[in-house]
C-alpha cells in the first residue's frame, strides 16, 4: 500500500512543473552488465566510443540486489551501452535478481537466444523481454545491424510466443525499434503488422543523434533524474542515464563505495533537480545537449497489442 502511494505521489510530482519532488528511491535502475557488444550498429553511440571493456563485478550485482529487494517500488532494467547477455555470469545474474522477486526487464539484440533455450527463458522469471529489431524488414534490419539475422530472430520470437500461449508465468515480449527521421508511416504500419503476430507490445524509440552537436533550448522538467538511476559496468553511477549518448559522463560516485540511497539523494543530483524545479535554465549547461530535453518531445512510445 505504501509503495503504491509512493509511486502515485512521485508520478504526480514530476508531471506538474515546479512541484517539489517526492523521490526517496529510484523507481527504476538501469544496470549495464557490460559495455561489450557483439554488434556494431551504425546508429548506436557505443559503436563510436573508444572505451575499455568492463563486466560488472558479480559481488556488486549481489550488493545492488540486496539493497533493492526491500523496495518493491524499484525495478531493474538490464540494458546500457552494450549487450547484457555477454556478461560471463549472465545466468547467475538473472537467477539472483528473479529469486529476490525484483521486477526485471532485459533488453537484448537477440543474443539471449544463443545463451538460453526458449523453455529456459519462459520460466526464467524475467518480467519483460525486449528484443531490439531496428529496420523495417530483412534488408533494412541487416543494414542497420550487420551482425544480426532477421530470420533467426523471427523464428525465435515466434517460437517463444507459441510456447508462451500455454504458460502461466511468462515474460511480456516487447519488440523495440528505433524510429529514424526518414521512416515513413507505411513502414511503421507494416512493422506493426509483422511483429504484433508474435509480441505483446512494440516499443518505438525516437532516434537520438549521436555526439554533442545540437544545442536544445526549450527545456521541460526532466523526468529521468526524478525517477531513474543508471549503474555502469564499471560500477560508476552517472548523473543521468542518457548522458553517454552525447558527452562523457559526469559521475556521482561508484556503487562499490556508496549505497543506492546515498547516490540517489546526493547533493550533486539534488542540485540538478533543483535547476529543473526552479526553471533556472541558465545553469543547465550539461543538459542543453540532451535531445531528451526538447520541449514536448516524446522519446519513446509503447504500443500494446489490441
Ligand atoms: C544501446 S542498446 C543496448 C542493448 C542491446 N545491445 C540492444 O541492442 O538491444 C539499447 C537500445 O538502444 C537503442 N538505440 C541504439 N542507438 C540508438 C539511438 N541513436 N537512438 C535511440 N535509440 C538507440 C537500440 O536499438 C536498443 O533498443
Ligand atoms: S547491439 Fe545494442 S549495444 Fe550493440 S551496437 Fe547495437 S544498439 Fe549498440
Amino acid at each position: 500500500m505504501w509503495n503504491f502511494a509512493r509511486k502515485m505521489l512521485r508520478d504526480i510530482c514530476y508531471r506538474v512543473p515546479k512541484t517539489p519532488h517526492f523521490t526517496d528511491y529510484p523507481s527504476n535502475i538501469e544496470l549495464e552488465l557490460t559495455n561489450d557488444c557483439n554488434f556494431s550498429c551504425s546508429h548506436c553511440p557505443r559503436t563510436y566510443l573508444a572505451e575499455s571493456i568492463y563486466y560488472l563485478d558479480f559481488d556488486l550485482v549481489e550488493k545492488i540486489v540486496s539493497e533493492i529487494k526491500s523496495y518493491d517500488c524499484c525495478s531493474l532494467r538490464l540494458v546500457g551501452l552494450g549487450e547484457p547477455t555477454l556478461h560471463p555470469r549472465f545466468r547467475d545474474v538473472i537467477s539472483l535478481i528473479t529469486s529476490a522477486n525484483i521486477k526485471l526487464e532485459l533488453t537484448s539484440n537477440g543474443n539471449i537466444f544463443h545463451i538460453m533455450s526458449l523453455e529456459e527463458i519462459l520460466v526464467s522469471g524475467i518480467t519483460t523481454l525486449e528484443i531490439s529489431i531496428d529496420g523495417s524488414d530483412v534488408t533494412t534490419y541487416e543494414q542497420k545491424r550487420p551482425e544480426g539475422c532477421h530470420r533467426f530472430l523471427t523464428s525465435k520470437i515466434a517460437g517463444l510466443a507459441e510456447l508462451a500461449k500455454n504458460a502461466t508465468d511468462k515474460p511480456r515480449i516487447v519488440v523495440r525499434r528505433v524510429v529514424f527521421p526518414n521512416d515513413s508511416e507505411e513502414e511503421l504500419r507494416l512493422y506493426n503488422e509483422y511483429w504484433f503476430k508474435y509480441s505483446d507490445s512494440i516499443s518505438y524509440n525516437i532516434y537520438t543523434p549521436v555526439g554533442r552537436s545540437t544545442i536544445y533550448e526549450n527545456f521541460t522538467k526532466c523526468q529521468s533524474i526524478f525517477s531513474e538511476l543508471k549503474i555502469r559496468s564499471t560500477g560508476g553511477v552517472p548523473l543521468c542515464r542518457f548522458q553517454c549518448n552525447f558527452q562523457p559522463e559526469i559521475e556521482l560516485g561508484n556503487i562499490a563505495n556508496s549505497s543506492i540511497q546515498e547516490l540517489w539523494n546526493s547533493s550533486a543530483l539534488n542540485e540538478r533537480r533543483n535547476v529543473f524545479l526552479q526553471e533556472n535554465w541558465c545553469h543547465i549547461d550539461y543538459c542543453k545537449y540532451c535531445a531528451k530535453q526538447q520541449e514536448g518531445k516524446v522519446n519513446f512510445i509503447i504500443v500494446d497489442k489490441q
